[in-house]
Parts: C-alpha cells; structure tokens; sequence
C-alpha cells in the first residue's frame, strides 16, 4: 500500500477562508496548470515558437497521460475532444441501432449524455429506458439492480456515468460492462465525475468509450474532454473531418496532396485545430499531477477526510447513501426534516462553503487541497441550520 497522501492544498492558490467544496461543478487548476497556462499564451505571442510540425503533435503526451489514467494500453485510442457531448455525439453517429432496440440511460443523467441519444433513438425508432432508482431505503444497490435488469437482448447502447452526477451513486461498472458483453450491447461511460479523483480500470470494465471533460476532476482547461475509444470504432466516420487526422498530414509542405487514409486509431475522432495551444499544455500539467498522486490516494484522501464528519452529521439527522455506492468525492447529503434550506444557503455563502444545494440534498465534493478546517467549517453550518 502506498503511503496516504497529505493534503495538497499548497499546489493551489484557493485562499484559506474559502472553504471549496465543489470540484463537481469545476475543479481548480493546480498552480503548475497556471504557470504552464501562462507559458502557453506567451509561446503564441511570438508565433516562431509554436514550430511546425511538431508542436502540433504535442497533444499527443494528453493521449498517453489520459490512457495511463484509465489503465489502457494504447494512447492512440484516445481522441482530443471538445467536450462529452461531442464524444457521446461521436459515439451515437458510429454505433448501429434499429427500431426494436433499445437504448440504457440512468435518470437525471447529465444532458451532455443524453440528446444524441434522443437524436438516434427519434431517427431510428429505437427505445430509450432512462432507469430510475425507485423509492425506498438501499437506493444506491437498487438503482444498481435495475439497471443490471434493464439491459436485454434488445439493448443496442448503455450509456452511463461512473458516477452520477447529483449524488455521486456508484454504478458497478464491472458488472455492467459483463452484462453489455452478454448481450452484444456497447457500453459508453461518461466518466466525467470521477476519473482523477477514482481508479478507473478499461481492461477490467471493457467499455467502448470512456468521456472525460478535463474541467473537473483533471484540474485542467474548459472546453476540452479526452475520449478512449474501443476497436469497435476502428473505421468509424467522425463528426468533422480535420486534414490532421489524414495519412502524412505532419508534412506540410504536401497537405493538399489529399489523403483518403486516416492515421490509425481514435485520431480521427479529434476535434479541429485539436493542437490546442492554450488548453493542452494546461492539461497536461494537471494531469501529471494527478498521476504523482494517483487516483487511488486522492480516493482514500476524500474517504479519510470526510470519515468523522459523516459519523457527526448523520448525528444531526443528515444522511448519505452507504459507502459502497458512493464516491468519497462527491457524495449528496440529504436533509434533516424541517431545515430551512433558503437560510442554509445564506449561511453557506456567508461562511464561504461552496457545495451545490441540489432539491432537498447538499451536493458535497471533496478534493486534495481540502483539509480539516475546511470540514470542520461545513459541520458548523450544518449544526447551525438544524437548530
Ligand atoms: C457527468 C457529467 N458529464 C458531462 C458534463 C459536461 O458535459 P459537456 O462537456 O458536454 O459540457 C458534466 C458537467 O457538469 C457532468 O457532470
């Protein structure tokens, strides 16, 4: 076992009274993404160091850093991409369905995985099941089951997060990716919720496609996701057709000698201009810092932080769902009877706690830099808004 990790708030420039709960909504940069932000715009501001071709090829160390992340094998699977909805788009354009299949959501999924889904499902007459957790006590093992009773040997796609979004429940993902092979259905994750701050294993899940916006739980830039994409997607037709992703397209001087062949693997499924001057070298610095950390001490970090103060707020009446369908970085503590949730919120931003009040739950997510003031902060507005 590694040694734990200690908390990293020094890498960030997060001032000591704010009290940041809530890299799932988006996570900070880390002060070496900062300075190779800054580097980046100062390479642009003298075009000659930008040096063709290979600066264009730098995106190429997101690719290996990403698969290294999820524990896949070959960086060129990954593509540069410009968010999950372009992946999930990518992914429902290369996936065949007929009407008669159907197609695997969770509830409340987040929208960025869900419309190209209506999209296929309107145009191919396919169904869509959207599978809710039910009412009731066990909620997390439930939804788990019913989604596992959801895929039959009509279903065409699951599409699914890791983790969902608004409570940070769990999904087996084992489980499900056995279940897609069984029936032949393909299995898309959206792992934006939890990559970086939880292991994630392609070889043990083995999905078809594994989305990550960079914004979160990498620590990096808006506007830029990384896609791992299964051979099943070997001779897909990618969204836009960009002139780098074609055969030879690192000689320059022969770019109109136009290619029909693309490079092999997922680099045809990057965006345009995927160089990406600014974002890239931003993302790889969090990423490489992620990496020294690892997703499992970062894991272990949010579980040892959080331990007491969950034993003490289930003692005010809060409630989380149980541990094994959880994250311990990101997790929605539901309410008390009778908490006056308008001056919960006040209270929150008086004392500078930022967490995400989603319905009657405190959308709670953790990461390195927060540390036992930070928790002991949040327990006292919690006291306070229950007496
Ligand atoms: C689970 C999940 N997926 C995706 C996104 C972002 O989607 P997109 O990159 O399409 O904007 C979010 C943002 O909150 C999210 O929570």
């Amino acid at each position: 076992m590694s040694e734990p990790l200690v908390c990293q708030r020094d890498a960030f420039q997060l001032a000591r009274e704010d009290h940041y709960f809530n890299c799932a909504y988006m996570g900070p940069l880390p002060r070496v993404a900062e300075e190779a932000g800054f580097a980046a715009i100062q390479r642009k501001a003298v075009p000659t160091r930008i040096t063709p071709p290979d600066s264009f090829w730098d995106t190429d160390a997101l690719r290996e850093l990403y698969a290294r992340l999820i524990r896949a094998d070959d960086p060129t699977r990954v593509a540069i991409q410009p968010g999950v909805s372009y992946a999930v788009a990518t992914a429902a354009k290369n996936l065949p369905l007929s009407s008669g299949q159907n197609i695997v959501l969770t509830h409340e999924q987040f929208p960025g995985n869900v419309y190209s889904w209506h999209r296929l499902a309107g145009e191919s007459g396919a169904q869509l099941r959207a599978v809710d957790p039910g009412e009731g006590a066990d909620r997390g093992r439930r939804w788990n089951e019913r989604l596992l009773e959801s895929i039959d040997s009509s279903t065409g796609i699951v599409s699914v997060p890791n983790v969902h979004w608004t409570d940070g429940t769990l999904f087996d993902l084992e489980a499900i990716g056995g279940r897609c092979r069984e029936v032949g259905a393909a299995l898309v994750v959206d792992a934006t919720q939890s990559v970086g701050a939880l292991p994630f294993d392609v070889a043990a899940v083995q999905p078809d496609v594994v989305v990550c916006a960079t914004y979160k739980w990498l620590l990096g830039p808006y506007s830029l996701a990384l896609t791992w994409f299964s051979e099943r997607f070997e001779d897909g037709v990618p969204i836009e057709e960009t002139w780098i992703a074609r055969k030879n397209s690192r000689d320059f001087q022969h770019l109109v000698d136009y290619q029909e062949e693309y490079i092999p693997g997922a680099v045809r499924y990057d965006m345009a201009e995927r160089s990406s001057f600014f974002l890239a070298p931003i993302a790889r610095a969090s990423l490489e810092l992620i990496l020294e950390w690892t997703p499992e001490r970062v894991q272990r970090y949010c579980r040892d932080l959080t331990k007491d103060f969950l034993t003490e707020s289930a003692e005010l009446g809060y409630s989380v769902e149980d541990d094994k369908w959880r994250g311990s970085h990101l997790f929605g503590l539901r309410m008390p009877e009778g908490i006056d949730l308008v001056g919960l919120k006040e209270t929150l931003a008086a004392r500078k706690v930022s967490a995400s009040l989603r319905g009657s739950a405190l959308r709670v997510s953790p990461n390195v830099y927060n540390d036992e003031v930070d928790v002991g902060v949040l327990l006292e507005v919690l006291k306070g808004a229950v007496r």
